[in-house]
């Protein structure tokens, strides 16, 4: 019987939980057993008992747990908890199974240390965009969460409310919002921030977002700028030229300006986050206005931000959240566990994990089998050469 198995996480503050209760018996009757570690899922409110009821054997030690999963699921494993890695690497075995998030495109050495445990990964991050796999797709599931907080954050931060008021006492207009990059988290920070009666308007260099910034009901900001070939083809955005850049933040500075809340979520996977609101530019803002920068993981889209902290610069609030699914443990969890299960009722046929690399989604998001890193964009930046015959 093929065993998936559901360690604590161990990340520091990472309060989700990599399976839910209302997932184990999706797996089980894909033909899976499930073994959780003792309060995994404490922290997202999941407690031992809804897993047993729902047919997981609860294991007593964390070791225990890697020692009976062929397939160990993780929200942060490898390159996602570099500090405490190791640890795992320790309790793993060859022909192990591991899925999680991974950040298989910047911890290289981790993937590479997978790979000689003869451990198999499959990175959550990795899973493409594409429409078969959207119910896979942990990445958007996150976005959604961070897009959600991070208007919270800054309501929360900004010394006025956010809808507009008329009162005895006079009228209070509505704070002024303005998302930087329309993809996943911006729209839903868009939509939060109009739900909380805010001025919402979004810019973002592919103009096809138009129509759907709209849809939530923020105003979409048009820059005369040349953006035609920024989307690759797994419909995420491409890194652009320095001059690009430059010109957006001249444009953008008086957009910014007027705003009280600046919310930024331009990334470009495995690049570093480009710069879109300089230094300048904050100093151009009222006093007591706030940035949330999303991007702060990867330097962050605002020159200033520093990266999992909160500072103040010309008067204005810059907060650089790196983890904040983990701050809504319990939805973020839910989310996370149905993705994870939708990939592993892909992989496995009959209880049995079989690797059909014809699958695209398979394929992408394989990084490391047999011993070896099989990704090709991964091999690549190891400077690994392909196989022979692949493309
Ligand atoms: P996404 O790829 O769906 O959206 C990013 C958007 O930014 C795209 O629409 C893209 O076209 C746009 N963009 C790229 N360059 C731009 C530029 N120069 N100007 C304007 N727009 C530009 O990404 P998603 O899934 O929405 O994630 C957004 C960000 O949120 C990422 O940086 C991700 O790492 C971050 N995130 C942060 C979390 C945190 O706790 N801080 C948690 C989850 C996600």
């Amino acid at each position: 019987m093929t065993v998936v198995g559901v360690p604590k996480e161990t990340f520091p503050g990472e309060q989700r939980v990599a399976l839910v209760p209302a997932d184990v018996p999706p797996l089980k009757k894909a033909g899976l057993e499930v073994a959780v570690e003792a309060g995994a899922g404490a922290a997202a409110g999941f407690l031992d008992a809804a897993y047993a009821e729902r047919g997981a054997q609860i294991v007593a030690q964390r070791n225990d747990v890697f020692a009976t999963a062929d397939i160990v699921i993780q929200v942060r494993a490898a390159g996602a908890n570099p500090a405490l890695a190791a640890d795992d690497f320790a309790l793993m075995r060859t022909n192990q199974w591991v899925v999680g998030f991974l950040e298989p495109l910047w911890e290289l050495g981790l993937v590479r240390d997978l790979a000689a445990r003869g451990v198999s990964a499959f990175a959550m991050e990795l899973i493409p965009r594409i429409s078969r796999a959207q119910s896979m797709d942990a990445l958007s599931s996150m976005a959604t969460i961070a897009g959600y907080k991070a208007v919270l954050l800054a309501a929360s931060t900004l010394p006025r409310i956010f809808p507009m008021l008329m009162t005895a006492a006079g009228t209070i207009t509505p704070a002024r919002v303005f998302v930087i990059g329309a993809g996943v988290a911006g729209l839903q920070a868009c939509a939060t921030a109009k739900r909380l009666g805010a001025k919402v308007e979004a810019y973002d260099v592919r103009a096809a977002v138009k129509e759907q910034v709209e849809s939530v009901g923020a105003k979409f900001v048009e820059l005369p700028l040349e953006a035609s070939s920024s989307e690759d083809k797994g419909g995420y955005a491409k890194a652009m030229g320095d001059d690009f850049y430059r010109r957006q933040q001249e444009l953008m500075a008086e957009v910014v300006a007027r705003n009280d809340v600046v919310i930024t979520t331009a990334a470009i996977p495995g690049k570093k986050s480009p710069v879109l609101v300089t230094g300048a530019m904050v100093q151009g803002m009222q006093p007591a206005s706030v940035i949330v920068d999303l991007a702060a993981e990867r330097g962050g889209n605002c020159e200033l931000t520093q990266s999992g902290e909160i500072i103040t610069a010309h008067g204005v609030t810059i907060i650089g959240p790196t983890n904040l699914p983990a701050t809504v443990p319990n939805h973020a969890s839910q989310l996370y566990s149905r993705n994870l299960t939708n990939l592993l009722r892909l992989l496995v046929k009959d209880g049995q994990l079989q690797l059909n690399l014809d699958d695209e989604i398979i394929r992408e998001s394989l990084v490391t089998n047999n011993g070896e890193v099989v990704h090709t964009r991964i091999r690549d930046l190891l400077g690994t050469p392909q196989p022979a015959g692949s493309q």
